[in-house]
């Protein structure tokens, strides 16, 4: 998959060619980088401006705070950025449609994605209006500028390419892959500082401990996220444990 990065602060991504230390120098994704399965491309919107003061943003009209990034340089940049045929254009902005595992995994089949970072008071609706095709936000707050959600994006996106992540079961049964949360996890040793692992973990038995950790998953999105489990595709057992918390949850 092929990704680039529209920024003002190409070095908030370690630099130019993302050659020095930065978020995608290290773990899974340096690794995906190095195998050739995921390609990063960062694009200083500043080298496409005009003045000798490499401008790119100005007032806005009709008065107000803050500046504006102007639509020449960013719309010059969008274009000098090679399109694969499948490719989305897509602004990191507060007012996007939340990033989300599913939004993640529609955007990693996609041959490429082009991230253009906003600052200041945002761009210049035009570039949204004519070079944007969707507009993704990492969640309601406002930061000061789509370079650290556009490192959201890449590694939640990169991480679900194929061959990427080594054990493809570990995304299946992750968080949110299916709807749930994920069971507890617990590794040596299997007595610490007086707190046992879960004894069915240790039993070698590997139905229960399916068993268990289903459970485990539902309970706990119960608890949680009770708002993820309209969306999730429950078994009979499932709606069984769901029905006993209920009940339970009244009785106190
Ligand atoms: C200070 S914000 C602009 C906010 C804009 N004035 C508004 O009220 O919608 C500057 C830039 O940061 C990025 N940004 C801020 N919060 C974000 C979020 N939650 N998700 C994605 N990008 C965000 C966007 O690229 C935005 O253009």
């Amino acid at each position: 998959m092929r990704i680039d990065i529209l920024t003002i602060f190409p070095e908030m991504f370690g630099g130019a060619e993302g050659d020095s230390a930065g978020p995608f120098s290290s773990g899974i994704i340096k690794r995906a980088i190095a195998a050739g399965r995921v390609a990063i491309h960062l694009h200083d919107i500043r080298d496409f401006a005009t003045d000798r003061r490499r401008s790119v943003d100005d007032l806005p009209y009709g008065g107000g705070p803050g500046m504006v990034l102007r639509p020449e340089p960013l719309v010059t940049a969008i274009e000098s950025v090679p399109r694969l045929e499948g490719a989305a254009r897509v602004l990191l902005s507060p007012q996007g449609t939340q990033l989300t595992q599913a939004v993640a995994r529609e955007l990693s089949a996609l041959p490429q994605i082009i991230l253009v970072c906003g600052r200041y008071e945002g761009v210049d609706d035009r570039v949204r209006q004519g070079w944007i095709d969707r507009e993704l936000s990492i969640g309601d707050y406002v930061m000061t500028g789509g370079e650290l959600a556009a490192m959201v994006v890449v590694d939640v996106v990169a991480r679900l390419v194929p061959g990427v992540v080594g054990n493809a079961a570990s995304i299946d049964e992750e968080s949110h892959a299916g709807g749930l949360l994920e069971y507890p996890q617990f590794t040596r040793p299997p007595s610490f500082r007086g707190m046992q692992v879960p004894p069915v973990l240790l039993s070698g038995d590997h139905g229960e401990i399916a068993r268990w950790r289903r459970a485990q998953s539902v309970e706990l999105t119960w608890r949680r996220r009770p708002d993820l489990l309209a969306h999730s595709t429950l078994s009979a057992d499932d709606r069984r444990l769901l029905e006993q918390l209920d009940s339970a949850k009244t009785k106190e």
